[in-house]
């Protein structure tokens, strides 16, 4: 870097010249032009100067543009070979070597990870996954399970009925929002002959309202195993088996009696409150148990109505509500948080979320 030089036109270009170590192109070959370009560089300018000078001046200023001249001809040569050489990091002002930010690739939803390990533990035990249209006809969301005309267990299954054109209430059917997969168990015994294993995940709809425990769109997933032989102790053994899976090993199961039309007998199964261990905490209010699903043996005519010989099969089936089971699992207070899709939540739990 040359001394200044006591002429101000001249001076005044030297920091330009420090900056010719922080250009890349273009701006550098734009800077090379602007300074030594044989019509309009700054340098060319001012040597036009020196015709005001007197003789004896002219020697001294010659030599100081020539100076100055050949410092920027240096100056942009090296610039030019540092950037060739791609050390263009070391002197320029975008840091290359600072982490870039990385966009979030997305995360499975809590709901979808609990559906998906349950999916696996039952694939394990060599159930097949099975799916249903969620526009269901009133024949197999209630009629072919059992449900009779106005039963009042059709109450809490109250939904959305679909303008379709196909309106033959009598033979059910009105097309609706299915208010449960069980009609996948239809679907299933009718495409074809036993034995059936087969999960079922799937969203369903009924007319709840949307607060801290119900939401109006829900998913579900349901069971079914139907072959020669199968019995309670097949029910009992296999959802117990799946809540050690999914669980821990020490989770305890009870069934207590129930109701719903599709199975004879029905019950409820609990499990062990895996916050408290069976002392009672706030979780399962207390009891030490948490109700996670709906069971029963398939109902002899629902096996009928579908053709398959009750005489010679037996089965059984459960359905249960995933979004419970993921609020007991990540101790979810809400289940609205679930179903919102508000990200500030949702992305707590997808792997490698930031
Ligand atoms: N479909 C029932 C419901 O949504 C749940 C259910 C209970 C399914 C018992 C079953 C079962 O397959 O055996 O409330």
């Amino acid at each position: 870097m040359p001394e200044p030089s006591g002429y101000p036109e001249l001076d005044a270009l030297l920091p330009r010249l420090a900056a010719v170590a922080t250009l890349d192109d273009p701006a550098l070959e734009a800077e090379e032009i602007a300074i030594l370009g044989r019509k309009q560089g700054a340098l060319t300018a001012a040597l036009r100067g020196v015709a005001n000078l007197t003789p004896e001046q002219r020697p001294a200023f010659g030599a100081a543009v020539n100076q100055l001249k050949e410092a920027f001809t240096l100056a942009f040569a090296a610039r030019r070979a540092a950037l060739a050489a791609g050390q263009a990091a070391r002197t320029s002002r975008d840091d290359l070597s600072m982490p870039g930010r990385a966009t979030w690739m997305g995360g499975r939803h809590p709901v979808t990870q609990v559906v998906d390990e349950i999916l696996a533990i039952f694939a394990g035990l060599g159930f097949a996954i099975a799916v249903g249209p969620e526009a269901e006809t009133e024949e197999t969301n209630f009629l072919a399970l059992n449900f009779p005309d106005d039963h009042p267990a059709m109450d809490m299954h109250d939904t959305l009925y679909l303008e379709t054109g196909v309106t033959d209430p009598a033979r059910g059917e009105r097309v609706l929002l299915r208010t449960h997969t069980s009609p996948v168990q239809i679907r299933t015994m009718r495409a074809g002959p036993p034995p059936y294993r087969v999960v079922i995940p799937g969203t369903v709809y009924r007319k709840d309202p949307f607060d801290a425990s119900h939401a109006p769109g829900f998913a579900q997933i349901e069971g079914l195993a139907v072959d020669e032989g199968i019995g309670f102790v097949d029910l009992k053994g296999t959802l117990a088996h799946f809540a050690r899976r999914f669980l821990g090993p020490d989770t305890k199961v009870r069934f207590r009696p129930s109701f719903f039309p599709f199975t004879e007998p029905s019950a409820e199964m609990d499990v062990s409150c895996r916050f408290c261990r069976g002392a009672g905490c706030g979780p399962c209010k207390g009891t030490g148990w948490m109700e996670i699903l709906g069971c029963g043996m398939v109902h002899p005519s629902v096996l009928e109505g579908c053709g398959v010989d009750p005489e010679r099969y037996t089965g059984w089936a459960f359905g249960m509500g995933p979004a419970r089971i993921a609020m007991q699992r990540f101790e979810v207070p809400d289940i609205r948080l679930l179903y919102e899709g508000d990200m500030r939540f949702l992305s707590q739990f997808g792997r490698g979320a930031r």
